[in-house]
Parts: C-alpha cells; sequence; structure tokens
C-alpha cells in the first residue's frame, strides 16, 4: 500500500497549497476533494437544479469523474458556496467518499485535501494534519491573493463569508470538520508557507520513517 496523506482544514487555511506542495515533493498522487464537491454543485447548478435536489445530486456524485475536474471553472465563489450546501447530504457524501477511497488506494499513495480525510475519507492514512489560521488571518491572506491578481474585493465580505461557510461545514451531522483524534495540528496565522511546509515535510519524514521500522 502507497504512502496516504490526510489535510484538512477549514477554507483558506492553506491546506491546499501544502498538499499540492507535498505530493511534488514526494511524487504522490494529489486529490483537492473540494472540487468533488463543487463539482456535484456545479452540474445542479448548470442544469438550473434546485441545491436541495438529493436525488440529482446523487445521480451526480456517483457519475463524477476525478480525470476532469477543471479548477479554473470550479474555483468560482458562487460554486464553493453551493459545494458547502451539497455536501451536507449523506448520499452525495457517501458517493464521492467512494470515489475518493479508490482514489487515495491508486500506487503510490496520495494527499487528499479537504474537510472529512482524516475522519472518515482515509481514516487509517500513515499521516493526518489539521492545518488552520485564524478566520481573520485567512480572510487576508484571500483578500491579498484577489488584489495581486487584478481583482477587487472588501475583506469585512470576505470575513463574513468564511465564517459563514466554517459554521456549515463544522456544524453539520454528516462527517463535520474537525481534526481526527490522532492529527497533528498545524496552526498557521503567524507562518508562512515556507514555514508550514518545513514543518509538515518534518511531520511526512517521520511518517515514512515509522513505516520502514514496521
Ligand atoms: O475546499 P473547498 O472550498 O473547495 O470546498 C468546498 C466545500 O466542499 C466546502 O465548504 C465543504 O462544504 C465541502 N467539502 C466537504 N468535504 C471535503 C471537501 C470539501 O464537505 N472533503
Amino acid at each position: 500500500m502507497g504512502l496516504i496523506i490526510a489535510i484538512d482544514g477549514p477554507a483558506a487555511s492553506g491546506k491546499g497549497t501544502l498538499a499540492r506542495r507535498l505530493a511534488d515533493t514526494y511524487r504522490l498522487n494529489h486529490l483537492d476533494t473540494g472540487l468533488t464537491y463543487r463539482a456535484v454543485a456545479h452540474r445542479m447548478l448548470i442544469h438550473g437544479l434546485p441545491l436541495d435536489n438529493q436525488s440529482a445530486a446523487e445521480t451526480a456524485a456517483r457519475q463524477i469523474d476525478l480525470g476532469a475536474l477543471d479548477r479554473t471553472v470550479l474555483s468560482a465563489h458562487e460554486i464553493g458556496e453551493a459545494a458547502s450546501k451539497v455536501a451536507v447530504m449523506p448520499r452525495v457524501r457517501a458517493a464521492l467518499v467512494e470515489a475518493q477511497r479508490r482514489f487515495a488506494n491508486q500506487p503510490p499513495g496520495a494527499v487528499l485535501d479537504g474537510r472529512d480525510i482524516g475522519t472518515v475519507v482515509c481514516p487509517d492514512a500513515d499521516l493526518k494534519l489539521y492545518v488552520t489560521a485564524s478566520p481573520q488571518e485567512r480572510a487576508h491572506r484571500r483578500y491579498t491573493e484577489i488584489i495581486a491578481n487584478g481583482g477587487t474585493a472588501d475583506e469585512a465580505a470576505i470575513l463574513a463569508d468564511i465564517e459563514r461557510r466554517d459554521a456549515r461545514d463544522m456544524g453539520r451531522a454528516d462527517s463535520p470538520l474537525r481534526p481526527a483524534a490522532d492529527a497533528h495540528l498545524l496552526d498557521t496565522t503567524t507562518m508562512d508557507i515556507e514555514a508550514a511546509f518545513r514543518a509538515a515535510r518534518d511531520l511526512v519524514d517521520q511518517a515514512i520513517a515509522a513505516r520502514s521500522a514496521d
């Protein structure tokens, strides 16, 4: 079985950047599982279906093609909001979790990032990280990123969005966002990406050493 790294955390915590860099460094497959919920929401939106139509959402989830997730299209803000609404449906989650587990079990191993990877999707992962930062810091990072890309944004509105999404993701009944009991917490509020990456890499190296000692 290949190495599996589970990374969870709230929106804009930096978990996606960390996941991508770890996957590159250790030559593992990478899946941003948020894109799978976004793809289901996108399908509902383009077909004009109400987001609470459970059977249509489940069908979209069962038909998902993990090889065809288009980050550019799916990263739109409204799709993220819609994704957190379809993500409360247990049948949608069950279908997506099945596809995510199949992905995780393919050689040479994988880094998966999301909200329930350490708790539900890959409870036996070799390493679990829970990446977080204060809501204010996450809002500020997202604001800076939009401005750097030539856009305009309202930092207070971004913070309100982040807090609403956190409440929905942490408060839902099925697979709420929370650290697994055996997750390593990485609070990046006062850390830059390089420091966070070094801390994560040390933990991965320890996990690899523990596997070879077994
Ligand atoms: O991470 P991202 O913003 O792309 O995720 C969009 C939404 O998908 C999240 O707000 C969350 O509701 C849902 N999600 C989830 N479980 C995951 C990944 C994402 O419920 N493993």
